[in-house]
């Protein structure tokens, strides 16, 4: 982890913060250290993070900061992790430390560890500080920027939590390096999305270097993140508590999430699609919708499916998933208002809109042929 001058995001609001995006700034102890107004820091990761990067966490934050004191908790890896159970437990942590109110979590991983740890830092004392330190793509470019923090429960996933703005995030882009390449696919599906939604510019730049990001390129991953988190951030900061725009950052969700959920969340199969990839296939389906109202080109959806096929991402639903039952699972999304669907659509590329009323039959339509 060489330090090298990383790129910065603002994010603006109520309780602004800054994006660093770029090899080694994990391992840039004082940067991080600044974040800690206190002296108890609790550093909380996962079972295949925790063993590549935590000790030299530790080391980086205490060579800036002998006086620092700090605990660690390491989860199982995986989202059957997110629990409250384990909530309780990162709560437990942070009792054990003796965390006053200054204290800050370090969330070190994934999504499931951004969530969780934010939202144990929302909690603890009525809200300590939280540093996201994400490792995956998709925590670099989603779940760690934003501040939405959560549990998921039987009932549902990110049932119980809160909107907990970090007061830092960390993107060490040389850490992708290790991520298996489906989940670097995965994150990049979610890069595309801010490219459709708002974008047009940058989905031809995405276009232009989708080999690049398939290979790992540094430079190339760096920017591709740092045009994403500047997207969200803009979002997030004219709607941090998702009233109305920030709902366009679920654009292929509803979709997607109705393919996870049929898939059964906890333990997807091998052949099951994970998150960013359900995403993709969404937005896919989002797109041909969009075309079958009228909205948009048929044109606009093929172009957003040939670049998620040349990011060697799925764009059609798994076999033997049933439309009508993905239709019902659709019919619980939390945007849905009056009984009616209300989707995250678009007037194509870079243009999207949630659009409310749209007719189940042209969304299992849309579904029998996907
Ligand atoms: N992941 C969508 C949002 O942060 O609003």
């Amino acid at each position: 982890m060489t330090p090298t001058s990383p790129l910065k995001v603002a994010v603006g609001g109520a309780q602004p913060y800054s994006i660093a995006i770029g090899p080694g700034v994990l391992g840039q102890g004082a940067a991080l250290a600044a974040h800690v107004r206190g002296r108890h820091v609790l550093l909380l990761s996962d079972s295949e993070v925790a063993p590549l990067y935590l000790d030299t966490l530790r080391t980086c934050l205490l060579a800036a900061r002998p006086d620092l004191e700090i605990g660690q908790y390491v989860l199982q890896a995986g989202e059957a992790s997110k629990t409250l159970q384990e909530f309780a437990n990162v709560i437990q942590a942070l009792a054990a430390l003796g965390a006053t109110r200054d204290a800050c979590v370090f969330a070190l991983g994934g999504g499931v560890v951004g969530d969780l740890g934010g939202f144990a830092a929302a909690c603890w004392m009525r809200g300590v500080d939280c540093v996201q330190l994400p490792t995956s793509l998709l925590a670099m470019v989603d779940s760690s920027v934003g501040g939405k923090t959560a549990v998921d429960i039987p009932a549902g996933k990110n049932l119980v939590g809160a909107f907990h703005p970090p007061r830092a995030v960390f993107a060490d882009t040389s850490v992708l390096a290790t991520l298996p390449p489906r989940e670097l696919r995965a994150g990049l599906a979610e890069v595309v999305k801010y490219g459709a939604l708002g974008d047009a510019g940058f989905l031809a730049w995405l276009e232009q270097h989708a080999e690049a990001l398939l290979a790992g390129d540094q430079a190339a991953l760096a920017e591709a993140i740092a045009c994403s988190c500047t997207h969200k951030a803009a979002i997030v900061e004219r709607d941090p508590l998702e009233k109305g725009e920030r709902a366009l950052l679920n654009l292929g969700h509803t979709f997607g999430h109705a393919i996870e959920t049929e898939q059964g969340y906890s333990a997807p199969g091998r052949d099951a699609l994970n998150h960013g990839e359900a995403v993709a296939v969404g937005m896919v389906l989002a797109a041909a919708l969009s075309a079958r109202l009228g909205l948009a080109d048929a044109a606009d959806a093929q172009r957003l499916q040939q670049l998620l096929l040349r990011l060697q991402l799925p764009v059609r639903i798994p076999a033997g998933l049933d439309p009508q039952a993905l239709l019902a699972r659709m019919r619980l999304d939390k945007k849905n208002v009056a009984g009616q669907l209300r989707l995250v659509l678009w007037r194509g590329v870079g243009r999207a809109e949630v659009i409310s009323g749209v007719d189940e039959a042209d969304v299992l339509a849309v579904l029998a042929a996907g």
